[in-house]
């Protein structure tokens, strides 16, 4: 996965692309670039790193000024991140200069082939086929030779392309890989994800498969791959630049913790009332005699996504008494049962781009399949292909580790639990009354959780901010929430944390516990209590260093560890969601005393566009 942007228009393209490329650079950060028109010649420079070492070079090397231009920040996929490597990418001589996200997956057979024709080839890259493919069928307008090497690629891209021949256009194609054009008064923009725009506009339009756009003149044409033009039409984003700004904090992983009160409760309000739950998007796709109808379910999504999928199967699971079951995006299209037109899909995915993620929903579709997405991005690629779309409100994540849309997912398949049950008048309906009132206090048990944990879980990681390896475990619905502690501590603090189901430990993994290694024992689900409680001993026994978490009113976990924290106590199937706020703290504080970069760890992206 890389970012890409582009502008267009009658300002310094410079400033504009590089801001814009601060913004999505959450997307890869290995190597950066840009290049610039002045509607007579086209220049770039690319380095390795991030958009401050960009920054860094444009200062020693100038560019000219340009009204139009694109940027990349770039994620390795095919060949190191090194200046070579880098986009823009041009081929022999020059002549287009290309920005591109995802995967050629067949570049050997078109770079063979080009070989052959006679291009000389630079990089280890699959993107460097296009720029040759270009020169290759070069009409002399750019437009249309796009058009014609577009049948040609197979995967998924998102592709800008400049020509020095035509220095005053750019194209701009997507398959299967976001690419948002933005409207402004005379200009354009183009970005990999919305809220780069969100300085610049809030009128945006992904461009859809098998559509070409094409920006010159201060304005956007969009053609299908035929030639034939279409009304781009634009959609105004909720979304303001105010919730993409760090504000007072220094990260926006902190911001996004804290933002979390406000994240569930926009996703909740307007579908909580009364009492009564409401998803106008699903009585649109069924009536009460096809939901009954419904055989089994099935959940998709990848990380931390996942994660949420699992706490989700467990609520489901308590309201409706249905097979349902949880699979990594990734193995789904592998290890699927034998799906039919009563098997409901639900596809979880914050960015609604993840490429593991879209190929899993295309699967479905398959199958007939009837599939809801939950995403956090309107527009996204996830929402267009699925039958109907439950948005969380979180507001956009720009950090990569993902938080307040996680526990916004959590929120949302709450609601869509009680919706099922209370339309199929499933076994679990009597629990709904209890689950709502407590669903009404969620916001403000997630800001008492926040004040109540917050200091003590940054003394205990600056305590512990010296060891390599961390348990995190649960029973129930507190290992499944274990799971995504762990990937939380691993993603910014690479921590070796792993989670366990606590009464697993003494099967194995015991052996590792030696004495004072930290160990995280979630305890807030009564009904496995004092299992969980056996277990915890079993660990002090081997003298690890157990920290309890536990709701307030519970005196038993206190004498068992050597610190408890509480938090408020809710419906045992919303503690996941107050639970979640302690852990992302700690691998908050565990990543910043190490000195980490928490919302750009390494290696990772945002957005993972590649399969
Ligand atoms: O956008 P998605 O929810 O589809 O993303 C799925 C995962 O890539 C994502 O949750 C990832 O695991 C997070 N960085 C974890 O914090």
């Amino acid at each position: 996965m890389s970012g890409i942007v582009g502008y267009l228009g009658k300002r310094n393209a410079l400033p504009i692309l590089l801001d814009c490329l601060d913004k999505v650079d959450y997307r890869g950060y290995d190597s950066a670039g840009v290049a610039v028109s002045n509607l007579e010649h086209i220049e770039l420079r690319k380095t390795v790193g991030r958009i401050r070492d960009l920054r860094s070079l444009l200062i020693r090397e100038p560019l000219h000024k340009g009204t139009l231009g694109i940027g990349h920040t770039r994620w390795a996929t095919h060949g190191t991140p090194s200046v070579t490597n880098s986009h823009p990418l041009t081929g022999c001589d020059e002549r287009f200069i290309v920005v591109h996200n995802g995967i050629i997956e067949n570049y050997p057979y078109l770079k063979r082939k080009l070989i052959k024709q006679g291009h000389d080839f630079a990089t280890e890259t699959d993107t460097e086929v296009i720029p040759h493919l270009l020169e290759e069928h070069d009409t002399g307008d750019l437009e249309e030779t796009v058009r014609i090497i577009i049948p040609m690629l197979k995967g998924s891209f998102a592709l800008a392309i400049m020509s020095k021949e035509q220095p005053g256009i750019i194209v701009a194609v997507s398959q299967d890989n976001p690419l948002v054009l933005g409207f402004g008064k005379g200009e354009a923009f183009l970005a990999s994800d919305i809220p780069a725009l969100l300085p610049l506009t809030r009128e945006i339009r992904p461009i859809k498969n098998g559509e070409i756009a094409i920006l010159s003149e201060g304005k956007v044409t969009l053609k299908n791959m035929d030639g034939t033009a279409i009304e781009p039409g634009h959609t105004l984003i909720e979304w303001g630049l105010q919730d993409v700004m760090l504000q007072d904090y220094e990260h926006y992983m902190l911001k996004e913790i804290f933002e979390q009160p406000k994240a569930i409760q926009e996703t909740l309000s307007a579908r909580l009332k009364e009492d009564r739950v409401f998803l106008p998007e699903l009585d649109e796709l069924w009536n009460e005699e096809e939901i009954k109808s419904l055989t089994r379910i099935t959940i998709v999504a990848s990380g931390t996504s996942y994660h949420s999928g699992m706490i989700g199967r467990k609520v489901l699971q308590k309201l409706l008494n249905l097979p349902i079951e949880v699979n990594f995006s990734s193995e789904f299209r592998y290890e699927h049962p034998e799906l039919t037109e009563q098997n409901l899909v639900i596809i979880l995915s914050q960015s609604g781009e993840t490429a593991d993620t879209l190929s899993a929903l295309r699967e479905a579709k398959k199958y007939g399949c009837p599939v809801i997405a939950i995403t956090n991005t309107a527009g996204s690629s996830v929402s267009r292909k699925a039958d109907c779309t439950l948005y969380t409100k979180a507001g956009p994540e720009m950090a990569v580790a993902s938080t307040k849309a996680y526990t916004s997912q959590l929120a949302i398949l709450v609601l869509l639990a009680i919706w099922l049950a209370e339309k199929g008048g499933w076994h679990g309906a009597e629990q709904i009354p209890e689950l709502l009132k407590w669903l009404k206090r969620l916001p403000g048990d997630v800001e008492s959780t926040l004040i109540m944990t917050q200091d003590a879980i940054d003394q205990f990681a600056q305590l512990t901010y010296d060891q390599e390896n961390i348990f995190l475990i649960g029973r129930g619905l507190d290992y499944v929430l274990a799971l995504e502690g762990a990937l939380k501590l691993q993603e910014v603090a690479y921590i070796h944390a792993d989670a366990y189901a606590a009464g697993e430990m003494k099967h194995g993994t015991m052996a590792l516990i030696t004495p004072g290694v930290p160990v995280i024992a979630l305890a807030t689900q009564q009904e496995v209590l004092e299992k969980t409680i056996s277990n915890i001993k079993e660990v002090k026994a081997r003298d690890a260093f157990v920290i309890g978490i536990t709701t307030v009113g519970d005196d038993l976990l206190a004498e068992e560890v050597d610190e408890v924290m509480y938090i408020p106590s809710t419906h045992p199937l919303l503690m996941p969601i107050l639970a979640a706020v302690p852990l992302q703290l700690l691998a908050y504080y565990s990543g910043t005393v190490r000195g980490h970069d928490v919302d750009r760890p390494r290696n990772l992206a945002k957005s993972l566009t590649v399969e």
